[in-house]
């Protein structure tokens, strides 16, 4: 008698979970922003301005930050042909430049209830080849918005009708990940994730909601920048293969769960860190 013996491979059941088809997308697009104004800090390129795109698509106004002048007078030209954006440049690791900031978000958009905090760039180096300025940008860029999110809540308090406020963290501040040496970008991260619960706990008699979207790698300018041109596809499917979903993300799958939460389909979510990350949290394929 033979023995029939069974192999069980690990195969990939590949459901097609290509940004395109995802459902729901208009949904999102058609969140009530009507009359509400949404300060984005690190507004001008991906997840930060996918998501000034979905509150304007959904009848609100924008304001975005960002470093390089030119590329945020583009993105604020590209945003007003779908309504009101406005636009403020600031390297927010320079304290210096950082009153200024706050001095125009409070002359100039105080009735702004919605603020999205999603500056901040991943770059790879060797703990052991930290000196302290590179170790002090990232505590500087967390400083920074730490103080600016104080200003923009002064505003919605004084509105008196609450607002809501989504951090941008990552993964890579609840694991580590080989790929690339993260230790200050973790810390950065790490910092986010604990703040958002603090002042979710402290803004609630406000009624501002604060929650936070942890994603994990997502294809936008500074994942693009890590690496050589000619390696991108080779990269991008060895990233892509570490997510069960078996992809990276794209800006929209993680602007659509920012939409969701500065809407008041939210309403009964702050402290919340949210896992948009193609299944990395629950565990990875390597
Ligand atoms: N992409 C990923 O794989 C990934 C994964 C997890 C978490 N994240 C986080 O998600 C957030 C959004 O990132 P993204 O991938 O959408 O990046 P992005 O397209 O480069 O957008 C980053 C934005 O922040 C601004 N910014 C960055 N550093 C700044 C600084 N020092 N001072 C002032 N503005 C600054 C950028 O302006 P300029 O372009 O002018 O510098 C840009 O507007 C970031 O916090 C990032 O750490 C990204």
């Amino acid at each position: 008698m033979s023995v029939v013996r069974r192999h069980w491979r690990r195969e990939r059941v590949a459901p097609d979970l290509s940004a395109s088809q995802h459902q729901g997308r208009d949904d999102f697009m058609n969140q009530d922003f009507a009359g509400r104004k949404v300060i984005i800090i690190g507004g001008s390129s991906g997840m930060g301005f996918a998501t000034a795109q979905q509150v304007l698509a959904g009848g609100g106004s924008a304001v975005i930050t960002g470093r390089n002048p030119d590329k945020l007078r583009a993105a604020v030209e590209a945003l007003t042909q779908n309504g009101k954006a406005w636009g403020i440049a600031a390297e927010l690791t320079d304290r210096l430049q950082v009153p200024a900031v706050r001095q125009q978000l409070a002359a100039e958009h105080a009735d702004a209830n919605l603020l999205v905090n999603a500056a901040g760039i991943f770059l790879p180096r060797a703990f052991s080849e930290y000196d302290e300025a590179f170790y002090d940008s990232f505590n500087e860029l967390n400083r920074a918005m730490f103080f600016i999110t104080q200003t923009v809540v002064a505003g919605m308090v004084a509105g008196g009708e609450g607002g809501s406020i989504v951090n941008i963290g990552a993964v890579w501040a609840h694991q580590g990940i080989a790929a690339g040496p993260h230790a200050g970008y973790s810390v950065q991260k790490g910092g986010v994730h604990s703040l958002t619960k603090a002042l979710a706990i402290e803004l609630a008699p406000h009624a501002i909601r604060v929650n936070a979207v942890v994603p994990a790698a997502v294809k936008t300018p500074p994942y693009l920048r890590q690496f050589p041109e000619e390696d991108l596809g080779l990269t991008e499917n060895t990233f892509a293969s570490m997510h069960p979903v078996g992809r990276i993300g794209t800006p929209e799958d993680v602007a659509n769960m920012v939409s969701f939460l500065l809407s008041n389909k939210a309403s009964w979510m702050t402290g919340a860190i949210v896992d948009v990350d193609g299944g990395v949290m629950a565990g990875r394929n390597q």
